[in-house]
């Protein structure tokens, strides 16, 4: 369906900064999974820069298989179909994170960070959420879905999420422009990922890092191989793998979930 107007609108006024992103917007009023929705048109050969974006989900999901509460009303729900070049896809969830942290100061004049790897928080409660999922083929990645779940309106979300989660509503103290919000994140993320694709990933790591600063130096925990260990967030490498510091060790942390103790 078309576009609500106050999307088209923020859209438009954004123009050229939102590069690859300003041409193809699929909306919808609700939808099962709007990563569900790019993964196919992607597959079907859909172009880099398609946008699929939904008021409602009736099955987001989340990273680890989670599910991610997406009720109408409550958040902005955007999947981003890219072709990145194999060099950029180390950092893309990262470069992701950082766009989105930018993109919603830009509209809220907040200031978000994140959380190892892409989490976006603001103080000590989860405001927005991305989930990265590759399609490949047997010789190399064809194409990345990159989406990103935003909270918009606390009382529109589950009892249980609004209780740890926040939303841009809870910390603003009013309503905010979900048009704007979409427009400064899609342009955010054309920026970074330009640079990605140009290799300037180290400018890149450098925003991560100075928004990372508040978890950098607090304890974490995660599962290998042969059990539970423990260290304390260090920074993050060229490749976007978590470096923990364990007794006098670096350990690098590629995968699986990371627990943040404090
Ligand atoms: C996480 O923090 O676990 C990631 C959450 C990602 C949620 C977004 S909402 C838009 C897109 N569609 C989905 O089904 N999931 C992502």
């Amino acid at each position: 369906m078309n576009p609500p107007e106050d999307i088209t609108e923020a859209l438009a006024r954004a123009g050229a900064r939102l590069g690859p992103f300003q041409h193809r917007l699929s909306w919808y009023e609700e939808i099962g999974s709007t990563n569900d929705v790019a993964a196919s048109l992607a597959e079907g050969g859909a172009p880099e820069g398609c946008v699929v974006a939904a008021n409602a989900q009736s099955s987001g999901r989340g990273r680890f298989g989670r599910s991610w509460a997406s009720p109408p009303g409550a958040g902005l729900y955007v999947s981003v179909i890219l072709r990145p070049a194999r060099e950029a896809l180390p950092l893309l969830t990262i470069a992701a994170g950082v766009a989105v942290a930018e993109g919603v100061q830009a509209a809220s004049g907040l200031s978000p960070c994140v959380k190892w790897p892409n989490d976006v928080y603001v103080g000590a409660r989860k405001l927005a959420g991305i989930l990265a999922e590759a399609g490949s083929s047997p010789a190399r990645v064809d194409h990345v879905v990159l989406g990103f779940g935003i909270n918009l309106r606390s009382a529109a979300l589950p009892r249980d999420v609004a209780s740890r989660a926040t939303s841009l509503e809870s910390e603003l103290g009013r309503c905010v422009d979900r048009g704007l919000v979409l427009a400064e994140c899609l342009a955010a993320l054309a920026e970074r990922y330009q640079m990605l694709q140009s290799g300037a990933g180290e400018e890149v790591i450098s925003a991560w890092r100075a928004r990372a600063a508040q978890h950098l130096g607090r304890p974490v925990e995660w599962d290998a191989e042969h059990g539970s260990c423990r260290g304390v967030a260090h920074d993050i490498d060229a490749r976007g793998a978590l470096l923990v510091r364990v007794d006098d060790e670096i350990v690098r942390v590629i995968s699986g979930e990371v627990r943040w103790l404090s």
